[in-house]
């Protein structure tokens, strides 16, 4: 199944580079096309991690000449400085430039990556401890604040700390990953999405959503964020702990899916027939789930249980919510949604789904795990 699914993903993907020409996807509104743009949202990187990925295994240079092609916007994306403005950076320049390191080892890809690790660092407040996730320093709202999206971003830091041995990368992603850790994974193993601290002392204020249901609630792709997250960064630092925190997030993801093994947006939002779902939240809980497993003792009882979540949830995503055998849709997977709350795109094609839906699906194929991590170092430091 895993084999066909990627198929008609590389189809969709081929005639996306004509149909998208050089601009990025973002997501759709309402319709079967992507809303594109010149490489200004959060979200460019996965369009590029897409053509990596199609390259890597078909070995087609059309994939990879158009993955370049990509990372060279990517360059000028960073002379232009658009991207000061929050801490997404390491979405964008690991799947775009550090993806072609990794594949390559082309040295310039490196440099770049290494300059969009520096540009994260400028969002560390040493005064709160954080990585501020939005707006401006000093911003009222904002200065103080975590999200556990934020989670994705610090494989970026702690890459550059393996190539580099600059120990400061390393302190302030572990430092972040340790925060996030105390206060936005509650002792029923749920999350908040966001977090508050006081931005002169650090002082813990509140847990709140943005995307979320409401301030309480477990934002599912929050909670995949959370698993994925915690389960890279312990990849990295070595660290039981966190590897133990993506488990018991995982566990909690599994246990609050409906019968057909696919999110609904929010794990607290009342479910009816018209409840959304969000497929991109399943997809990236696949591939977070997929790490810890593959890390997991042979013997270890529940190694098989997680696999058999992933297997469940990535069969629905191919059979109920992919775009498999239609010529006209630009998207790999349906019913994502970015912001139900916001009512912004909340039942459509979302970038990142397709992206975590292909990584999944090239991971149980064939082992192709993404580029979160240097799989010759194997992350680890
Ligand atoms: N990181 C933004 C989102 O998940 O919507």
């Amino acid at each position: 199944m895993w084999k066909n699914a990627i198929e008609d993903a590389l189809q969709v993907t081929r005639s996306n580079i004509d149909r998208f020409g050089g601009r990025f996807p973002h997501v759709s509104n309402g319709d079967e096309h992507y809303v594109l743009n010149d490489n200004t949202e959060w979200t460019a990187g996965f369009w590029s991690g897409i053509l990596w990925l199609c390259s890597e295994y078909t070995q087609d240079p059309l994939y990879r000449e158009a993955a370049v092609r990509t990372v060279d916007n990517f360059r000028g994306r960073m002379e232009r400085k658009s991207i000061f403005d929050h801490h997404d950076i390491g979405f964008l320049y690991s799947l775009s430039s550090k993806a072609q390191w990794i594949v390559e080892r082309d040295p310039a890809a490196r440099d770049l990556t290494l300059e969009a690790a520096d540009m994260l660092m400028k969002r560390w407040r040493e005064e709160s401890g954080l990585i501020q996730a939005w707006g401006r320093k000093g911003d009222v709202n904002n200065g103080g604040r975590i999200i556990i999206d934020c989670l994705l971003n610090l494989p970026l830091l702690l890459w550059a700390y393996e190539q580099t041995h600059n120990e400061e990368y390393r302190r302030v992603a572990k430092l972040h990953a340790e925060k996030s850790r105390r206060f936005l994974v509650r002792g029923d193993d749920s999350s908040y999405h966001t977090f508050y601290f006081d931005q002169a002392t650090g002082e813990a204020i509140r847990g709140g959503t943005h995307q979320g249901y409401n301030d309480g609630s477990t934002w599912t792709r929050g909670q995949a964020w959370g698993i994925y997250g915690f389960a890279l960064c312990s990849r990295y630092l070595q660290s039981a702990e966190m590897f133990e925190t993506a488990r018991r997030l995982a566990r909690y993801f599994i246990a609050h899916v409906p019968e057909d093994h696919v999110a609904y947006w929010d794990f607290d939002a009342p479910q009816t027939s018209e409840t959304k779902r969000d497929s991109s939240a399943s997809a990236i809980a696949a591939c977070g789930i997929l790490e810890i497993a593959e890390r997991l003792d042979p013997t270890d009882p529940e190694r098989q249980f997680f696999l058999d979540a992933v297997q469940n949830s990535m069969a629905s995503l191919v059979q109920n919510y992919s775009t498999h055998g239609s010529e006209t849709e630009e998207g790999l997977l349906k019913h994502g949604s970015y912001s139900v709350r916001g009512g912004d795109s909340p039942d459509d094609y979302v970038i990142w789904g397709d992206y975590f839906y292909l990584e999944a699906l090239m991971r149980l194929e064939r082992g192709i795990p993404g580029y979160w991590y240097d799989r010759r170092s194997n992350g680890r430091q």
